[in-house]
């Protein structure tokens, strides 16, 4: 069984296509045992909630200093011994320490085809606003391990979404959750989950 975590800031729509993908069986092998969230008025608690998954809150802003918070988030997610860590929609920049520990171990979704729209200052709707502006035909998202970069970690799965005239950014991030987000995202972690993703030289192996 898969130990997987999620770290959430928000909507949580993501997580509720995990969700979704466990109790529908589509994700084998996996439970998620726990979902923590910087924002305290993050949907995605509730959604966590209403599934008795167990879930809390763990805000950079209730802690005098930014170690304190990362070594509280540390000690939480090793608590629950988790074989995955799962950003979806996790708006939180990570603590080096963390992501040294859980050297591909932690995957993330991003709503964009990397290396596009990606890196500082890229995440949510600015990256479609960002899409818009440029005038591209496609975008899409990616689930790819994290590594000590900003979107810089070895690719799993990218899904392409034909951008249409007359989108607004809000139109458009809905169409890649729909289309892109809410499969791949599934997918990766049942591959995960069964063993069929191996990192070689920074990229990924998916076994067929
Ligand atoms: C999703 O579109 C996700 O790709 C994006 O935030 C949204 C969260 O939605 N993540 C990033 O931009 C990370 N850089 P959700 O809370 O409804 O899953």
């Amino acid at each position: 069984m898969l130990r997987v975590g999620v770290l959430v800031s928000g909507g949580g729509t993501n997580l509720q296509a995990i969700i979704d993908a466990v109790n529908t069986g589509m994700i084998t092998n996996t439970s998620i045992e726990i979902v923590i969230s910087n924002n305290p008025n993050a949907y995605a608690l509730t959604r966590a909630k209403k599934n008795n998954i167990d879930n809390l809150c763990i805000s950079p802003k209730t802690f005098e200093k930014r170690e304190d918070f990362n070594k509280a988030l540390i000690k939480k997610l090793d608590e629950y011994q988790l074989d995955l860590i799962v950003l979806a929609g996790c708006m939180v920049v990570l603590p080096a320490e963390l992501i040294d520990k859980y050297e591909n171990r932690i995957i993330n979704i991003h709503p964009a085809l990397i290396p596009s729209f990606c890196g500082t200052g890229y995440y949510g709707l600015h990256v479609h606003e960002e899409v818009l502006k440029r005038g591209v035909k496609l975008t899409g998202a990616t689930v790819h391990f994290v590594d000590a970069g900003t979107d810089t970690g070895p690719i799993i799965m990218q899904k392409a979404v034909e951008v249409k005239w007359g989108d607004t950014p809000e139109i458009l991030q809905r169409r890649v959750m729909e289309e892109a987000e809410w499969k791949i995202m599934p997918e990766a972690i049942n591959l995960i989950a069964n063993g069929k993703v191996q990192v070689i030289d920074g990229k990924v192996k998916i076994q067929e």
